[in-house]
C-alpha cells in the first residue's frame, strides 16, 4: 500500500517545536487536506488502527501533532470524542473549522506542544500521532508524555516513518532538523521505557513520494502500547 505525496519546496524551515518553526506547517494548513496522498494516508492508517486496537464508541482520544486532524476524523465512527492538537496555530485553526459539524459534537482542536508545554490534566483512552514525532527533538521524552496522557487501560498508537537511511524523504527541505524516521527497535524501547505494556510494532503501509531519484515508497511502522 502506498499513498502518494508530492514534494514541495519551502523557503523556510521549522525547528524542534519552538520559534519560527511553526510557520511552515501553519502556511501549509489551508491546503493540507487537499494535498495528494494526505487524506488517503489517514484513511489507510485508520483502517490499520481498527484492525489492531479494540476501539470503542465511548473512547476519548487525543491526537498529537494532528495537523488538521485527518486521522482523528477518519476514526469518527470508531471512537467517542477526539481532541486534535498541534503546535502550529494555522493547523489548529483549520482543524477547528473542520470540526464545526454535528458529526464531531464534543470534539475540539487546540494548540499543544507535546515537547514543551506542561502535560494537561485530562487523560485519554487513545493517544495517536501520525508522522508527527520525526519533526520533534527529544523523542524518548515525547513518547513518555504520550504514555503519560493515557487513562488506565488506554492505548497509544504512534505511526511514523521507518528509518530512512539516506534522508531522501526530507531531501527537499534544505534545513530539515528532525529525524529521518526511526528504527522499530528504538520505538519499542522508548515505549517500554515509558511504562507501556503489550508493546507491538507492525507495518502501517507506506508513503509514496517523488524524490530526486524518482518515485519511492517510504514504509511506516505502527507502534502500539497500553497503560495497565
Ligand atoms: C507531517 S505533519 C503531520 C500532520 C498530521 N498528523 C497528518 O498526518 O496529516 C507533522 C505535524 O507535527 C506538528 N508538530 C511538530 N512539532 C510538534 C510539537 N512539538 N508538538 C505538537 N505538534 C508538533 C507540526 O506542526 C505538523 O502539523
Amino acid at each position: 500500500m502506498g499513498t502518494h505525496e508530492h514534494s514541495h519546496g519551502h523557503g523556510h524551515g521549522h525547528g524542534h517545536g519552538h520559534g519560527h518553526g511553526h510557520d511552515r506547517f501553519s502556511d501549509e494548513a489551508a491546503t493540507w487536506d487537499d494535498r495528494p496522498g494526505h487524506a488517503e494516508r489517514a484513511t489507510a492508517v485508520a483502517a490499520r488502527l481498527r484492525e489492531t486496537l479494540p476501539l470503542r464508541p465511548d473512547m476519548t482520544a487525543i491526537e498529537i501533532g494532528g495537523g488538521t486532524g485527518l486521522l482523528s476524523r477518519a476514526l469518527v465512527d470508531d471512537i467517542g470524542t477526539a481532541t486534535v492538537t498541534d503546535v502550529a496555530p494555522g493547523m489548529v485553526e483549520v482543524a477547528a473549522g473542520t470540526l464545526d459539524d454535528p458529526r464531531y459534537a464534543g470534539w475540539s482542536a487546540r494548540r499543544y506542544d507535546i515537547e514543551h508545554d506542561p502535560l494537561p490534566e485530562e487523560r485519554y483512552d487513545l493517544v495517536v500521532a501520525l508522522l508527527a514525532l520525526h519533526h520533534m527533538g527529544d523523542i524518548p521524552t515525547v513518547v513518555r508524555r504520550c504514555v503519560d496522557l493515557l487513562a488506565p487501560g488506554g492505548h497509544v498508537a504512534i505511526i511514523d516513518l521507518d528509518h530512512d537511511e539516506d534522508g531522501a524523504f526530507h531531501q527537499h527541505l534544505d534545513d530539515f532538523d528532525g529525524h529521518h524516521g526511526f528504527t522499530r527497535e528504538d520505538a519499542h524501547r522508548w515505549l517500554e521505557a515509558a511504562g507501556a505494556s503489550d508493546v507491538r510494532l507492525t507495518d502501517a503501509g507506506a508513503v509514496t513520494k517523488e524524490t530526486e531519484d524518482g518515485e519511492r515508497d517510504f514504509p511506516m511502522f505502527l507502534a502500539t502500547g497500553r497503560r495497565v
